[in-house]
C-alpha cells in the first residue's frame, strides 16, 4: 500500500495501524530563518497558555509507570516531546493524537539517547574520539541517526561533551577524553552527522549537546557530585566542545545536574544565559537532565517545586525533562505575575522552531515500512568495523608478539569478557536493544576457521554494588564456582600456543552511576592474568573497558597488549583482524592512563609547578610511587615504525592575530603501511596568566606506505594561541614566547621556538 510521504498532516494518515510507502519523494524545500519565525508566530498565535506549557514538558514514556499517561496528557496538548519509549507504532499512534485531536495539533518530538548506534553499534564515544579521526564518528553518527530516524527517533540526547580527567568518572566512557581541542575536533563532527547539512535533513535526527556544563570534573570522580571550576578552568578546557557544537549548528542543548560552583547548572542563568546564547549566540531549546528541574529542591537550592520550576526557567531551561515541575507550577507562577507570558513563549518559540525545521508539521509520522531495511543495510556493518579498527589503541608488544601468525594451530581465549556481547557492545546502548555483538572468540574464531578455538571465562566479574539499570537478576558465582572457573581457564591457556586474554570491565562498570575509586582489573582477573602468564606462553591482553585501567603489571609483564575499549558490533571482528595483521593499528589515548585510581585526576596538561619535574626532591609527586602515566595522553603504537622530524615554524617571530604555519616530516621507517597520529603541542612561556605546559594544538591522522615520506602542516592563529585570561577577565592573545612540540603523543620531543609580537 503506498501512502505519500511528504503528504501534508491533516491528508497524511495511518492506514491499517501502519504507516507504509513505496514511493521515494524529494524533502520539503529548507525553510528560511524568516519563514521558520513567521510559522512560529502563527503557531504561537493559536494556543492556550495550557497548551505553550505543555511544549515544555517532556513526558516519560514507557520507563516510569506511575508517570501520566502519555496519550491522555498529550490529547490535551500538555506535551511537547516524550522521552523513553522506543516503538514505531506507539511513536506513531501518540503522533496521531497530538497532531489530530490536540487542540492546536502539534506534533511530537520523540527523544531517546543514541549515543553510540542504534542498531548497529559503533565504538562508545571513548574509543571514537581513540581514533583521532573525526570523520570517523561522522560516518558513524550519520548510520546512527539514519537508523534512529527509521525507528521514529526525532532526537537523540547526544552527543555528550563533557570533558573528563578522571577515569574514576563512570561518564568518561560517553565523551571524548581529556582534552578540549580533540574534543572540540569529536563534537563537531558528531553533530554533523547526526543533524547533517542542515537541521531537519532526511535520514536525520536533532543532537544535543549534553551536559552544560562541568559535569566531568565532578568532586572526587563521584557522579552526580558538585564541580568547582574557575572561569578560566571553564572557558579554556570545558567550553570549547560545546562551543564548537553550536558552530556546527546544534539544535538542542541539555543542562547538566550538578552543582557548579553552587549553582546547580540546571539553574544557572550564567550557563544557560549569558553564555550559551548571549556570547555564543545560541538559537536552539535547552532541554533539562531527568528530573533535574525537580532536583533542584533535593539539591538544596530551590525553596520548593514552585520556585525549581521559576528557577530553572528563568536560568534558560525551556522544556523540563521527566519531572513534571513546568506542567505543575509555572501557570500559577503566570497568574501571581511572578512569570510574564512572555518569558513562557520565550521558551516555546525554538521549541517549535526545531519542530517547523523538522518538517513534522507536514510529516509527522514514521514511515514503519523503511525500518527493517535500513537497520540491515551492510554499509552499516563495514562502518562499524572500521570504526572499531581504527579506535583501538596498541599498548605494548614486545618482541614484535604482534601480528600472530595465522597458521597457528592452538588458540586459548581466556577471561569473563571473551565471549560478551553487552561488554562488546559497551555501555549506553538503546531501551529493548537486544546485544548482537561479534565478541572476540567469535571474531577469532571466524578468522582462523582451520584452528582448534578453545574459550574459558574463568570467574565472573561484577560490581559490588548493582548498577541502578541492572536487568539481569542471575544469581552471582559462587566461591567454588569461581574456583573451578579459574582453574579450567589456566588449564585451558597450558593447551595452547597463544593466549588471548580478555578481560577489563563489563558495560555497567562505566556510564552513569558507575563511579569507582579504583582503576584496578575487577574481581580476580589481574590474578587470572598472572597464572596465565606464568605458563609461559606468548599472552596478547586485549582490554574491553570503557575507562582507563590501571594495568600496570601487565604492561611490565604481558608482552602484548591491545586497549579495544567498547568496540561495538563488529568488535571481534576489529579484534581479530588487528590480533592476526589484516589491519594494522593506529589508535592513540584521548586519556592519559594513571598507574593507579588514587593518581587521579591526572591529565597531560599540567601547569609547571615552582619545582617542574626535576628529581629534586621538592617535586609535585607522591613519595609512594610514580606520579607520571602509566601511558601517556595520545599515546599508541603501530605495526610500523615511524620518523618525525624537519619541525620547521614558517617565521620566529609573528604578529598578534596573524597565523603561523607549522610543518613536519613524518617518515614511515617500517616494513608494512601504517597510521600515525601526528601531534602538535604549544605551550606559552609568560604571561598574564600560567598557560599549561603543553596544550594540544593540532593533529592530523595519515597513512604512509614503507618508506614513504609526507609533509603534515598545521596553522596556529589566534584561535589556537589565545586563551581566557583570569587577570584580563577575558579572551586574549599575548605577545609572548612560545614553545612547539610535534610528535607520536604528548611526551613529544621534537621542538622548535617562535614568539608572538605586537
Ligand atoms: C542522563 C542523560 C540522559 C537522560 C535521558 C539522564 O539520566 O544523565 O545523559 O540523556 O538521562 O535518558
Amino acid at each position: 500500500m503506498d501512502v505519500m510521504r511528504w503528504a501534508v498532516a491533516g491528508v497524511f494518515g495511518l492506514v491499517a495501524g501502519t504507516i507504509v510507502s513505496a514511493t521515494a519523494q524529494a524533502a520539503p524545500p529548507v525553510p528560511s530563518d524568516a519563514e521558520v519565525a513567521a510559522r512560529v508566530e502563527a503557531v504561537l498565535g493559536r494556543m492556550s497558555i495550557e497548551e505553550k506549557i505543555g511544549q515544555l514538558t517532556q513526558l516519560a514514556g514507557g520507563l516510569f509507570p506511575d508517570a501520566p499517561k502519555p496519550a491522555d496528557v498529550i490529547r490535551k496538548g500538555g506535551a511537547g516531546s516524550v522521552l523513553w519509549l522506543n516503538d514505531r507504532k506507539e511513536f506513531n499512534a501518540l503522533q496521531k493524537i497530538a497532531v489530530e485531536e490536540s487542540p492546536s495539533k502539534i506534533p511530537l518530538l520523540f527523544g531517546l539517547d543514541v549515543i553510540h548506534g542504534y542498531r548497529t553499534i559503533f565504538p562508545v564515544p571513548l574509543a571514537m574520539a581513540s581514533s583521532w579521526d573525526p570523520a570517523v564518528a561522522e560516518r558513524a553518527q550519520t548510520v546512527a541517526a539514519k537508523e534512529a530516524r527509521a525507528a521514529g527517533i526525532l532526537w537523540t540526547f547526544g552527543p555528550m561533551l563533557d570533558i573528563a580527567r578522571d577515569a574514576r568518572w563512570g561518564r568518561i566512557v560517553e565523551g571524548a577524553g581529556e582534552d578540549p581541542f580533540l574534543g572540540a575536533a569529536m563534537a563537531a563532527a558528531q553533530v554533523r552527522g547526526f543533524q547533517g547539512p542542515y537541521l531537519g535533513a532526511p535520514d536525520h535526527v536533532v543532537a544535543c549537546a549534553k551536559h552544560f556544563a562541568g559535569y566531568g570534573a565532578a568532586d572526587g570522580g563521584r557522579d552526580y557530585d558538585p564541580s568547582y571550576l574557575p572561569e578560566t578552568r571553564l572557558r579554556n578546557v570545558y567550553f570549547p566542545p560545546f562551543q564548537a557544537a553550536v558552530k556546527a549548528g546544534v539544535g538542542t542543548f541539555m543542562s547538566a545536574y550538578m552543582d557548579l560552583n553552587d549553582v546547580p547548572a540546571s539553574g544557572n542563568r550564567f550557563l544557560l544565559h549569558d553564555v550559551l546564547r548571549g556570547e555564543w549566540g545560541f538559537q536552539g531549546f535547552v532541554v533539562s537532565d531527568a528530573f533535574a528541574v525537580r532536583s533542584l529542591v533535593t539539591q538544596g537550592f530551590a525553596r520548593d517545586g514552585r520556585d525549581a520550576a521559576f528557577r530553572a526557567l528563568h536560568a534558560g531551561v525551556d522544556m523540563d525533562m521527566a519531572s513534571n515541575t513546568y506542567a505543575d507550577h509555572l501557570a500559577g507562577l503566570v497568574k501571581d505575575g511572578t512569570l510574564q507570558l512572555a518569558d513562557i513563549e520565550a521558551a516555546v518559540r525554538p521549541i517549535l522552531a526545531i519542530k517547523v525545521r523538522m518538517g513534522l508539521f507536514e510529516q509527522p509520522y514514521t514511515d514503519e515500512s523503511k525500518f527493517a531495511q535500513v537497520v540491515a543495510l551492510p554499509e552499516h556493518r563495514k562502518e562499524a568495523l572500521l570504526a572499531a579498527q581504527r579506535s583501538m589503541v596498541l599498548l605494548r608488544n614486545e618482541r614484535r608478539l604482534l601480528p600472530l601468525a595465522k597458521t597457528l594451530g592452538k588458540v586459548a581465549v581466556i577471561g569473563p569478557l571473551a565471549d560478551s556481547q553487552e561488554a562488546t557492545e559497551g555501555s549506553w546502548i538503546v531501551f529493548d536493544h537486544t546485544p548482537a555483538a561479534v565478541t572476540v572468540v567469535a571474531g577469532i574464531r571466524a578468522k582462523l576457521p582451520g584452528a582448534k578455538i578453545e574459550y574459558a571465562p574463568g570467574p565472573e566479574i561484577q560490581r559490588d554494588i548493582a548498577s541502578p539499570f541492572a536487568q539481569s537478576t542471575k544469581p552471582a558465582q559462587t566461591p567454588e564456582q569461581a574456583k573451578a572457573a579459574f582453574r579450567k581457564a589456566v588449564a585451558t591457556a597450558r593447551n595452547a600456543d597463544v593466549v588471548v586474554m580478555a578481560l577489563g570491565e563489563t558495560a555497567d562498570m562505566a556510564g552513569e552511576a558507575a563511579s569507582r575509586a579504583s582503576l584496578d582489573l575487577p574481581g580476580r582477573q589481574e590474578e587470572l592474568l598472572e597464572a596465565v602468564a606464568a605458563l609461559g606462553k606468548p599472552v596478547v591482553l586485549v582490554l574491553l573497558n570503557g575507562r582507563p585501567l590501571s594495568i600496570g603489571w601487565a604492561a611490565e609483564h604481558v608482552p602484548a597488549i591491545l586497549e579495544a575499549w567498547e568496540p561495538g558490533s563488529e568488535g571481534g571482528h576489529a579484534i581479530a583482524d588487528i590480533l592476526f595483521g589484516d589491519v594494522n593499528p593506529g589508535g592513540k589515548l584521548p586519556v592519559t592512563i594513571a598507574r593507579k585510581g588514587a593518581n587521579e585526576p591526572l591529565y597531560y596538561a599540567r601547569n609547571l609547578t615552582h619545582s617542574p619535574e626535576s628529581g629534586e626532591r621538592y617535586t609535585s609527586r607522591y613519595w609512594d610511587g610514580p606520579t607520571t602515566p602509566l601511558y601517556p595522553f595520545g599515546f599508541g603504537l603501530s605495526y610500523t615504525t615511524f620518523s618525525i622530524a624537519n619541525l620547521k615554524v614558517a617565521a620566529p617571530q609573528v604578529k598578534v592575530g596573524s597565523p603561523v604555519a607549522v610543518t613536519a616530516e613524518v617518515t614511515n621507517t617500517g616494513s608494512v603501511a601504517g597510521d600515525e597520529v601526528v601531534q602538535l603541542y604549544i605551550h606559552q612561556k609568560a604571561g598574564s596568566d600560567s598557560r599549561p605546559m603543553r596544550e594540544l594544538k593540532g593533529f592530523e591522522r595519515i597513512t604512509l606506505k614503507p618508506g614513504e615520506k609526507k609533509t603534515v602542516a598545521f596553522t596556529l592563529g589566534p584561535d589556537e594561541l589565545g586563551y581566557w585570561s583570569t587577570q584580563a577577565g577575558k579572551r586574549i592573545q599575548e605577545a609572548e614566547a612560545f614553545d612547539v612540540w610535534v610528535g607520536a603523543d604528548s611526551f613529544a620531543t621534537l621542538h622548535a621556538d617562535f614568539a608572538v609580537a605586537r
